[in-house]
């Protein structure tokens, strides 16, 4: 089976079973046939934060269980139940046109509502685990559901159980959000504020944050992304202080913690590397924490060339930054 086109960095490749259940009941039939035979399991949601080998083993699976639905909450709020191959844009949008506040910020991030949790998506200052309710899944090892609670999801910036005690063990097949019907813009973030009316509606909001969002980050439908490559990184006070002397401009998000956020786009921006190409990869000339594939390229080249990207900060900041989307393989 053919997943060139299920990942949106356009990396070719090819999976030796591939499966799509439709209903948990499907799933959990597929997990338990890959146990019986003892195949190699790979997860697969919409395939925006994962960078593929050119040859999977075993089984590939992807839920294609699409269902959603409102359920009255309390007060003024209201519960979304959002199936994980629900496309997550569409569902904002939808909540947006509706009155419901919550989720606008979260516009145009791609990917299925399954795969958000795991690294908790954030942007223009809200995160899911703001909004999050609940999160159901099944777990691989013997096939029983589960629902957890916000806590214990474990949610920090781009971060979460999934990705730490949970990774590899569980598959997500439902979100529960919770949204409410009075207004509450969040419009702290850049220029976003100035981008909209005195007192915007959700759906003014959701699609000022997609007209940012499509002024910097690269349509993977015309070249090859993940979104952006690399956290954010998260740095102590003095060394954060120290840098903020020798550069003062540098952007700085102070954390509840005491430890500062650094703009891992700006770090590589000022190693000089913004729109810098080598062979099929290249530095989004537009914002310097997205790399893109220009096509026939292969994941090893991307590791190597981000390495590169990488020491060039870590050389000129004694910063290490980390990688954000998930290698499908052993990581
Ligand atoms: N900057 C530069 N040069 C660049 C890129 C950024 O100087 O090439 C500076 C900007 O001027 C700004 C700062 O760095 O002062 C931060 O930039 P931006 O607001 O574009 O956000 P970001 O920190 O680079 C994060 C998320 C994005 C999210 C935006 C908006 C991470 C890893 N990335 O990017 O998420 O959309 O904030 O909230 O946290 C993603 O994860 O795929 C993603 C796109």
């Amino acid at each position: 089976h053919d997943l060139t086109r299920a990942n949106t960095l356009g990396l070719p490749c090819r999976a030796e079973r591939f499966v799509a259940p439709s209903n948990v009941g499907d799933l959990r039939e597929a997990l338990d046939l890959a146990r019986h035979e003892g195949w190699p399991l790979t997860l697969l949601g919409g395939g925006s934060n994962l960078i593929l080998p050119a040859w999977l083993p075993g089984l590939v699976v992807r839920p294609a269980m699409c269902r959603w639905w409102l359920e009255e909450g309390q007060d003024d709020t209201v519960l979304v139940h959002a199936e994980a191959a629900v496309v997550w844009h569409e569902l904002v949008m939808m909540l947006a046109a509706r009155g419901l506040w919550g989720t606008e910020n979260l516009a145009l991030i791609p990917g299925h509502c399954g795969a958000a949790p795991i690294q908790n998506i954030g942007a223009y200052g809200v995160e899911l685990s703001d909004v999050i309710e609940a999160v159901h899944l099944v777990h691989l090892d013997d096939g029983r559901e589960a629902i957890l609670s916000p806590e214990e999801c474990v949610f920090g910036y781009r971060d979460s159980v999934f990705k730490g005690f949970l990774k590899g063990r569980v598959v997500i097949t439902r979100l529960v959000l919770r949204l409410n019907r009075t207004p509450r813009p969040r419009l702290d973030y850049g220029d976003l504020a100035s981008r909209v009316g005195a007192s915007p509606s959700a759906l003014e909001v959701a699609e000022a944050v997609g007209a940012i969002r499509r002024e910097k980050l690269p349509d993977p439908a015309v070249v090859g992304n993940a979104g952006s490559f690399f956290k954010n990184p998260v740095v102590a006070a003095d060394q954060a202080a120290r840098l903020m002397d020798d550069y003062p401009m540098m952007p700085n998000f102070p954390q509840p913690d005491g430890r500062v956020k650094l703009a891992a786009g700006w770090l590589i921006d000022q190693c000089g590397l913004k729109g810098w190409r080598r062979g099929h990869f290249g530095v989004h000339k537009r914002q310097a924490l997205v790399l893109v594939h220009f096509g026939d390229g292969t994941a090893d080249e991307l590791l190597d060339f981000a390495g590169r990207v990488a020491d060039a900060v870590a050389d000129r900041f004694g910063v290490m930054l980390e990688r954000e989307p998930r290698l499908a393989e052993s990581d």
